[in-house]
């Protein structure tokens, strides 16, 4: 008789390590923990390993997906400009990797079962389960906090009762973080009335004590950023010193009501500087390179493909067929953006391309290059169906 695996997605937090026993006790699996790591603080995968063993788990694993993460996702993120409802898209734009190391593990173990510590109110459920069943729909999916109706105040019942570390007072929010951005919920922000207190903030510093500007020059290559102050750096690196750069000028806060899938609103906070200064310039420079058709379709195209992250559908093949789209329009998403960052601001406040359309020799005040009288009988003629109207309505008073 095989013996019964779960392969469950473990973080070290809370619901997580109930799910690990509750697994073993209520499911009868053998459990297997998967940390995947998407740029969460080390310390934290690290305690999520020792945790993993310390509670007696059959096997641990720790995949680090850095680098796919930005390549695969936040690069294409950047491209889409990929926000939703106000900020840019972080929590949601992991789960899709992560589900898919779930499965991929899942497969390699011949485990029979996965599972998630998600709760049955939030998106995570969603965005895990639609890319597990898509990927391997022979795998059962075990939610054990929503399966049991859990509620915090039981799961840390349980947890004392089953000799799992109980998170400490100063632990009362629920964090998730990733290189891409990093989001605080739960505990008193739960009152919307509630103003976030410093404490809640790891990345960014208070911007009220940001009063030196700093100008920060970013280069994309193809809708790519490549060059943080003309020092070519790798994906990764090149994301965190945008966080480094955007935090230490206090950039990126961001605290809002959200619409959650199943139609709760939710308060969340986010700080998310280095997506913030790379959406921010990355959308400067389309400005600068795209033309008005492209940009006014690339609006809608960008809302949509935000959303489609947002809910989960990172497998859609709209997705992908929006991703060509953008990719053509990318080809010439090309050259530098000057930010200035100044007490949690943020201006651009220059842009080059060699492949800008904007012409100072055709728009300047100064300059004769194009005639403007030929320009009088498009003018004569301009919104002719709204001066037909006007007439009508004149003539019908
Ligand atoms: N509301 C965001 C989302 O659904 C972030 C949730 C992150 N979870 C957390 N425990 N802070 O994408």
């Amino acid at each position: 008789m095989p013996e019964r695996i779960a392969v469950l997605a473990y973080s070290g937090g809370l619901d997580t390590s109930c799910c690990l026993k509750l697994l073993e006790e209520r499911y009868g699996y053998k459990v297997v923990t998967l940390c995947v790591d998407v740029g969460q603080p080390e310390e934290e995968i690290k305690e999520c390993e020792e945790k993993a063993r310390r509670y007696g788990v059959y096997d641990h694993y720790t995949l680090d997906a850095k680098e796919e993460f930005v390549k695969e996702y936040i690069f294409r993120a950047i491209r889409a400009n990929a926000m939703y409802e106000g900020y840019p898209l972080s929590t949601a734009l992991a789960r899709p990797l992560i589900a898919t190391k779930l499965v991929q593990l899942a497969e390699e173990l011949g485990a029979e079962a996965v599972a998630h510590g998600c709760t049955g109110k939030g998106n995570d459920q969603f965005r895990f389960e639609a890319i597990i069943r898509a990927k391997a729909p022979h795998l059962r999916i075990i939610a054990p906090i929503r399966d049991l109706n859990l509620t915090r105040r039981e799961e840390i019942e349980y947890a004392k009762k089953h000799g799992i570390e109980i998170p400490s007072e100063s632990k009362k929010y629920s964090i998730d973080e990733n290189l891409w951005g990093r989001s605080i919920e739960g505990g008193p922000l739960e009152d919307p009335a509630f103003e976030p207190p410093e404490e809640i903030y790891s990345w960014t510093r208070n911007p009220k004590e940001c009063t030196e500007e700093e100008y920060v020059e970013i280069e994309f290559e193809k809708g790519i950023p490549v060059r943080i102050n003309g020092r070519e750096m790798d994906p990764v690196e090149l994301i965190r010193e945008c966080n480094r750069i955007g935090g230490r000028n206090g950039i990126g806060r961001i605290d809002i009501i959200e619409d959650r899938i199943i139609g709760l609103k939710s308060r969340e906070n986010y700080e998310c500087p280095g997506a913030v200064m790379l959406i921010t310039t990355h959308k400067a420079l389309e400005q600068l390179v795209l033309t008005r058709e492209e940009l006014k379709f690339k609006e809608i195209v960008d809302a949509t493909y935000g959303d489609l992250v947002y809910r989960g559908l990172w497998h859609e093949p709209l997705r992908e067929g929006l991703d060509g789209f953008i990719e053509k329009t990318q080809e010439r998403v090309c050259g530098k953006v000057t930010l200035k960052l100044y007490g949690g601001s943020l201006w651009v406040v220059g842009r080059e391309s060699p492949y800008a359309l904007y012409s100072k020799d055709l728009v300047s005040f100064e300059e004769k290059e194009m005639d403007q009288r030929e320009i009088t009988g498009m003018v004569k003629y301009y919104g002719l169906q709204a001066a037909l109207y006007q007439s009508i309505k004149r003539r019908l008073q």
